[in-house]
């Protein structure tokens, strides 16, 4: 059975994130998959990149910090990579660009020949609080899929991979009355993403 590195990137136990990261984790394992949870804040992960872990570019074999080479050690031993995260300024939040930026390095996720994360299977679930047909009409949706998909998966050889936004998700101006219903429409686009991931990621992508 596969196993999953999921990843999460939201500051608070009880927000709509950390719902959706906990349900794909419970649906995940009753499924069979093997599930590392990688709890970015909880781990109190250090999103800067310190001279330790800036790369050489004339090194591809340097010796990273024990913190990264240890969360290096996690993404290799994951079949599957799911990311879920709040959209923040129509962008990933700092503490999970600065796991990219540190942990994706050099020599590991990029840098060589045949890169040696080419076989793995990713997703990158991210919560937006506005609706679709803002992100559609601004092409921020095909913007935030080129820079995650295109500029951090396939740039390290992970053809099989998507992006899933899955709109709105801010409840706070909702009326408490239709915030259960609310919440169900994100856990339902959650499951169907985690299905589609499943499904579409049997085919390698082609775009
Ligand atoms: C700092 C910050 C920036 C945000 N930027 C955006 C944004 O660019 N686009 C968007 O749709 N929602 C944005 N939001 C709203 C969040 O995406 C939304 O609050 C979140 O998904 C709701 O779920 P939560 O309970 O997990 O935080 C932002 C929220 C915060 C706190």
């Amino acid at each position: 059975m596969p196993h999953t590195l999921l990843v999460l990137a939201h500051p608070r136990r009880d927000s709509l994130t950390a719902q959706v990261a906990g349900r794909l984790h419970r649906r995940l394992t009753d499924e069979g998959h093997t599930v590392d949870l990688l709890d970015l804040y909880a781990e109190d992960f250090d999103p800067r990149l310190h001279p330790a872990d800036e790369p050489d570019w004339e090194d591809r074999d340097k010796t990273y910090s024990p913190e990264v080479r240890a969360h290096m050690r996690r993404i290799e031993a994951a079949d599957d990579l799911v990311v879920v995260f709040p959209v923040w300024w129509f962008a990933a939040p700092a503490i999970l660009k600065g796991w990219i930026d540190r942990v994706w390095n050099y020599g590991f996720a990029y840098g060589r020949g045949k890169p040696r994360l080419a076989a793995k299977r990713m997703v990158w679930l991210g919560l937006a609080g506005g609706p679709s047909a803002d992100y559609a009409g601004s092409g921020l949706d095909v913007a935030m899929e080129h820079q995650l998909r295109k500029g951090v998966s396939e740039f390290c050889g992970i053809t099989a991979s998507s992006v899933r936004l899955l709109h709105d998700t801010e409840l706070s101006g909702v009326p408490k009355a239709q915030r259960a219903a609310r919440v169900r429409d994100v856990f339902a686009a959650a499951d169907a993403a985690l299905t589609s991931f499943h499904a579409s990621a049997l085919e390698p992508a082609n775009t």
